[in-house]
Parts: C-alpha cells; structure tokens; sequence
C-alpha cells in the first residue's frame, strides 16, 4: 500500500469558501474504475489500432463496421464497470455546496456517463456520450441497450440506408453549442477551478483553467503526473483521483 497523498490546504480552504465551483474531468477519473484512458495504448483486438484514427467522421465514413464495433465494445466495456470513488466523492462535494446554496459546474470530456452514475446532476458532456446514438443520415435517437449490437454497422429503423453513430464528438467535429454555452459561463463565473485526471491538451478544454485563472479564480490540478496547468495552478494533487478526491471533500465538508 502507498502512502495518502497530501490535500494541500489552500485547496481545502477555497473550496470550503467558494460561490461557483467549476470542476473538469477528463478520462484519468474513470481510470480506477477499470477504463482505459484515451491515451493509453488500446488492448487485445483494439491494440493495432490508433484511438484518434478511429474518433472521426472521416474513418465513420470509410468504415463505419470498425468505428461503431469499437464505439460499441466500449459500451460493453462501460457495462462490466462501475463509478468509483473519485465520482462519488464529486457527487458528494456537489451536493454540499447546493444544499449551501452554491453554484456547481462539473464539465467532463468523458463519454462513459459514470458521473451521472454516481449522482453529480448538473453535468455538462462537452464530447457527448456513448450511451446514447443516432442515425447518420435522419437524426433517429436512439438509447443503446448496453447490449452489443446484432450486425455492424447498426442500422437505422426508420430510414432504409441510414447508419448508426454515437453521440459523441469526434475530431473536427464542433461540440455541441449548449455543452459550450454552459462551459462558458461557468468559466466565467466560477472563483476555483479544478482540472482532473485530463491531459490538458484537447482543445478548448484544455484552454479552461487558464480561462478561470485569468479571470481571477483559484486553479487547482488532480492528476497522477504534471500537465501543461501544473506551472499555472495555485497547486495540485499528483496523485490518483479515486484516492485523492473522497480525502479533499471529506476534508471540504467536515
Ligand atoms: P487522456 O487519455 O489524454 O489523459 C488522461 C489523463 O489522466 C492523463 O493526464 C493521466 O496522467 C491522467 N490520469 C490517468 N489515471 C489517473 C488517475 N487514476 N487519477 C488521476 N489522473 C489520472 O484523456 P483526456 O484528457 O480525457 O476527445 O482526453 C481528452 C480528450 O482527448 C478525450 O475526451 C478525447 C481525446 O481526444 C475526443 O474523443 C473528442
């Protein structure tokens, strides 16, 4: 076993005090509950595969049987996991500062939904979410089953030729306009700031924090190692988020 790692307590302090928090979530906080961060080098029949050559219209488009397999597998995946306590302790903190009367922002890039899982209710998906499809050609929504899919690529119901797609955000894609909306103004309201387990370099989210700080919020960084935010945060955790948050919130809200 490790040692715990040290809550700094200026971070402690600005959330206890805080009005708006505004927290970002990037793959590094679903890590401990058994997915694979996007960075990290895909497994098993996934492994020869590039995940950024996977997440764009263009290879949807080439070959929408390997894009909606992959993007189905990782539903499965989602299925055989669970939130783990660096999402529970998110939701805890966010139901502190509402029954206080405070604002609460988590904005996530994360597609997996383990935060709604775990309780937090005021969630923006800034790259949209597997759990949910549609069609490419008429817009069909559809709920996926969690179950995989009979035939890939998942046809439409309503429209002959039309293809199934998640509803996420792929690159090149813009993010959905009420997802940046509600981002902006939590940027520009909130007085602290913090970035978890998200490698800071996927625009905008990784423009956030500097955002926040320029405006005047406290910035705060959990993350295992050093990101581009580290110089620029007031200070940061490196540490697991599944072990370091349940310790900053017991802390918060002591
Ligand atoms: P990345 O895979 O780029 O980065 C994961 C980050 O989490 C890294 O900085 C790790 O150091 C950190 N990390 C890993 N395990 C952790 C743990 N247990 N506790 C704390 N930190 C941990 O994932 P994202 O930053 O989320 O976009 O990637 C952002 C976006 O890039 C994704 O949403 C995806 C990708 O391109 C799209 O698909 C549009």
């Amino acid at each position: 076993m490790g040692s715990l790692p040290a809550i700094p307590d200026s971070m402690v302090e600005s959330l206890r005090s805080s009005e708006h928090l505004c927290v970002l979530t990037g793959a590094g906080v679903s890590a401990e509950s058994g997915l694979r961060t996007f960075r990290d080098a895909l497994t098993g029949m996934w492994a020869k595969y590039d995940p950024m050559s996977l997440a764009t219209p263009e290879a949807f488009e080439r070959d929408p049987d390997l894009v909606t397999r992959w993007y189905d597998f990782r539903v499965g995946e989602g299925g055989k996991h669970t939130p783990n306590p660096g999402h529970h302790a998110l939701a805890r903190l966010e139901e502190w500062m509402t029954a206080r009367d405070r604002g609460f922002t988590l904005l996530t890039q994360n597609v997996d939904g383990f935060h709604q899982d775990a309780g937090s209710r005021e969630v923006v998906e800034l790259h949209g979410t597997i759990r949910t499809w549609r069609c490419a050609r008429c817009s069909t929504g559809y709920t996926h089953s969690g179950r995989p899919f009979d035939a890939y690529p998942p046809r439409c119901e309503r429209c002959p030729d039309g293809v199934l797609r998640p509803n996420v955000v792929w690159f090149g894609e813009m993010l959905p306009e009420e997802a940046i909306e509600r981002a902006h103004d939590a940027i520009a309201s909130c007085d602290v700031f913090i970035s978890i387990g998200t490698s800071g370099v996927v625009q905008p989210a990784s423009s956030f924090g500097e955002a926040a700080g320029a405006r005047g919020a406290k910035v705060f960084e959990i993350n295992l190692e050093p990101t581009p935010l580290t110089a620029r945060a007031d200070a940061s955790i490196h540490a697991p988020s599944g072990l370091a948050l349940p310790l900053l919130v017991d802390r918060v809200t002591a």
